[in-house]
């Protein structure tokens, strides 16, 4: 058999690439080749661990806590994780409700996959986080996106829920703080949506929380906390981007129960439990106190601050101020339609961005990829030297347009 006879599993080659990656990619190849591509692409923040949990991750090594652990994580992470989930979030889960896997990522698929069927509709509001219909449609189900607008800081509304939501619906994924968009939900706003969902006796919602330490002055709320919400939600979260842990491979869902034995179930068959050590360094982060995160966060948001300050002042650019996470969204759809000094026409964000990677040599992530094609993804995870000269390229490349 030649490779080219090689037949794969029709979902897998139905199967988007994530783009987020591919743009890493293509700006770590041009490096290679020697342009000095400026990528505002990463989806993780540029600090290191903290050194407490870096120090608990090599404690476990040397003192050979290096074997499988329960399926669902270790009993003290999980316990950790239920205390933390009470304290901060209002949200009362015992420790068997609750499942580590190797990041948030995993958990959101054990989730998605233990509870959507052929024929069922996932609702995902976009701009959405690359992942979440690939997911869908992996499992079988039909990803449902509904639109947002930027003049209302790409949050959903309840009416828009509202006529969103059909018979089929099974699984509504919220996002907030957002990927892409760093808009976070008021309680109120979770509150109205949540209105909603009270009519809907059938639909479970995702509410993927890995942002949560990433706020601007903004209150986290979990969905799951709000009256009724606790037995229909599944919450997301993890260490990745909070602790900046993304290496690590750490996060976890918490689930009624029928829901998180089904997603322990898969994960008992597909892969076990995260790294005994990452879970080890997860403990660590609870205990570690707020001062690293705190101190990145300050950071992120002076950085949130020079960029949206910039984005406003070009013109043709409509900037929300993000509120959370480390993304700015800027719709850039007014130069859709403009020509490149090479003679090309710009039909959409992808255009756009290939554009300003290949011809100004700076990466950002397409709003394609966010299922919102007037917008684009920027970073602000990376040095303010490299924002500031990746918006001096983004000016030079906007400028040249005509
Ligand atoms: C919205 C969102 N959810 C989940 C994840 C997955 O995070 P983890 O590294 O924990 O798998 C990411 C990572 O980019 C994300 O942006």
């Amino acid at each position: 058999m030649s490779t080219a006879q090689i037949r794969l599993n029709d979902r897998v080659a139905a199967m988007q690439p994530s783009a987020t990656l591919a743009m890493k990619s293509r700006a770590a190849e041009m490096r290679r080749q020697g342009h000095p591509v400026v990528a505002l692409s990463a989806g993780e923040p540029d600090f290191d661990t903290p050194a407490p949990i870096a120090k608990a991750g090599m404690q476990a090594i040397q003192d050979g806590f290096t074997h499988y652990t329960e399926n669902p994580g270790m009993q003290a992470l999980r316990e950790a994780i239920a205390e933390k989930l009470e304290r901060e979030n209002d949200l009362r889960v015992s420790p068997d409700q609750i499942v580590c896997s190797n990041g948030a990522k995993q958990s959101i698929a054990l989730a998605v996959h233990a509870l959507c069927d052929e024929g069922d509709e996932v609702l995902i509001p976009a701009p959405y986080w690359v992942s979440y219909p690939e997911m869908a449609r992996f499992a079988g189900a039909t990803p449902q996106v509904v639109h947002t607008a930027v003049d209302h800081d790409y949050k959903l509304s309840p009416e828009r829920l509202d006529e969103a939501l059909t018979e089929r619906t099974r699984l509504f994924i919220l996002c907030s703080p957002s990927n892409p968009t760093g808009a976070v939900y008021s309680a109120d706003e979770l509150e109205a949506l949540a209105d909603v969902l009270r009519r809907y006796d059938d639909v479970l919602v995702l509410s993927d929380e890995i942002y949560e330490y990433v706020l601007y002055g903004a209150d986290h709320v979990a969905f799951g906390s709000l009256p009724g919400m606790r037995d229909r939600t599944i919450t997301v979260n993890g260490f990745s981007k909070g602790f900046a842990m993304t290496g690590w491979r750490l996060g976890y869902l918490a689930a009624p129960t029928p829901i998180a034995d089904a997603c322990a179930k898969i994960q008992g068959q597909f892969t076990s439990a995260p790294s005994s050590i990452s879970q080890k360094a997860g403990v660590a982060a609870y205990e570690m106190g707020s001062g690293p995160v705190d101190d990145m966060v300050a950071a992120f948001r002076e950085r949130r601050d020079v960029v949206v300050d910039r984005l406003r002042s070009l013109e043709g650019v409509q900037c929300p101020m993000p509120q959370g996470a480390f993304y700015v969204y800027p719709d850039v759809s007014s130069y859709f339609g403009a020509e490149t000094p090479g003679g090309e026409t710009i039909k959409d964000s992808s255009d756009l961005c290939f554009y300003l990677l290949e011809e100004h040599h700076v990466a950002l992530v397409p709003g394609t990829a966010f299922g919102a094609a007037d917008g684009l993804r920027i970073s602000y995870a990376s040095s303010m030297d490299d924002l500031k000269t990746g918006l001096d390229r983004i000016e030079a490349g906007l400028e040249a347009l005509r």
